[in-house]
């Protein structure tokens, strides 16, 4: 057997493809630890997301590459890891979250708080750090989402300021203005008190290391919206959207909005909630009692990517109200939302890995 080395193994490695970032795998230097010892090849995959969903195509295609280019005696061990990616160095404000995600639709109640949470949950799960700002001071959701409606958040000192400590529940970081104030007083909040809540949840919230930072946005195209865009450089949004032809005029308005020349935040996807109704005891049977295909034809008019579907079932419902995300559960429904989570962490990664900065926003007089 001819000597395994380390040129000889990069070599073969460089012939396996991110289907993501089209690149090879060594240009993207996600190959790490590589050491070789006889016939033992050991080294880390370095992946832009603990939620790649390629994660074991990308495994086997380096394994067959080694065993078909290097040596058909090879015996390789192959660590799948992750460090996700940014566009936010040297950001003065949250210096270590790496992405903020905004969530958003045109029109109310299409399940924007009920995505965001169940977002943040799967992305969790998965391995990564996450937090999610409760955007909606009217009409906060998260503590009831979360059941956690009778917690108070910390506060502690840093650097002679006052910082409130974040929730942490199923894994994930949350603010909302539901932990800080009665439910029955949010009705008296003005606009710009509402978007100065916004930013102490940004500014003055220890929220350490994150990955992902989710903000789940009130409807429509608020103040809140652009103080969001003003404050931070936020990655990307993505908009949700029900499949009713009103929901998505109202989701168009989303979109639009966000790809305005001014504000300028790539939209990493469309999500069409309720999608379809699934009886839970028929599981394969779907219908599309709110109409077929809307949200994937506006994904494909803005040319944005279409994230995926979630059906209109009544668990998700009770899930939202009982305060356990539908993703911890074991079941088909929990399966879309994950799968949901992949394909926004695989949009970011491409993102991160394509596109200009996201700019802070500044309005002028
Ligand atoms: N896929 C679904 N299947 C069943 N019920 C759902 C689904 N998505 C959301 N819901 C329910 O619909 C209602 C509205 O959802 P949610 O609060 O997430 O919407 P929203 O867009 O955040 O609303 P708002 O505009 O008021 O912030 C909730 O009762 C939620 O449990
Ligand atoms: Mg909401």
């Amino acid at each position: 057997m001819a000597e395994i080395t380390k040129e000889l193994v990069l070599k073969a490695l460089s012939t396996v493809e991110d289907p993501d970032l089209k690149k090879d795998l060594v240009s993207l230097g996600m190959i790490e630890d590589l050491k070789i010892d006889g016939n033992k090849v050991s080294f880390s995959v370095v992946l832009t997301t603990p939620a790649c969903p390629l994660k074991e195509i990308i495994k086997r295609n380096c394994e067959n590459a080694l065993f078909e280019q290097v040596s058909e005696d090879i015996d390789s061990d192959i660590f799948m890891t992750s460090n996700v990616t940014t566009i936010r160095d040297n950001a003065p404000l949250l210096p270590s979250v790496k992405n903020i995600i905004a969530v958003a639709s045109g029109k109310g109640g299409v399940g924007k708080s009920t995505v965001a949470a169940n977002l943040a949950v799967s992305l969790a799960k998965k391995g990564a750090k996450v937090g999610l700002i409760d955007a909606d001071i009217f009409g906060p959701s998260v503590p009831t989402m979360f059941n956690c409606e009778h917690e108070q958040p910390g506060v502690v000192e840093r650097m002679g300021k006052n910082m409130i400590v974040p929730i942490q529940q199923y894994g994930v970081k949350l603010i909302s203005i539901g932990f800080l104030a009665p439910a029955d007083n949010a009705v008296v909040w003005r606009g710009p008190m509402a978007s100065s809540a916004l930013k102490q949840f940004l500014s003055d919230t220890v929220w350490g290391e994150l990955d992902y930072l989710l903000i789940d946005l009130p409807p429509g195209t608020s103040d809140i919206h652009l103080t969001l865009v003003q404050s931070v450089p936020v990655t990307g949004a993505v908009v949700v959207s029900t499949p009713q032809k009103v929901a998505l005029i109202d989701a168009q308005k989303g979109v639009a909005m966000f790809k305005q020349p001014q504000i300028n935040v790539p939209v990493l996807g469309i999500v069409e909630n309720m999608a379809y109704f699934t009886p839970e005891e028929l599981p394969n049977n779907k219908y599309y009692i709110f109409g077929e295909g809307g949200g994937r034809n506006l994904a494909e008019k803005f040319d944005v990517p279409f994230l995926g579907q979630i059906p209109i079932v009544q668990s998700i419902r009770e899930s939202g109200d009982n305060g356990y995300p539908a993703v911890l559960k074991d079941d088909v429904t929990a399966a879309s939302f994950s799968e949901l989570a992949e394909s926004l962490a695989q949009q970011v990664a491409i993102r991160n890995a394509n596109q200009d900065k996201t700019k802070v926003v500044e309005i002028k007089a």
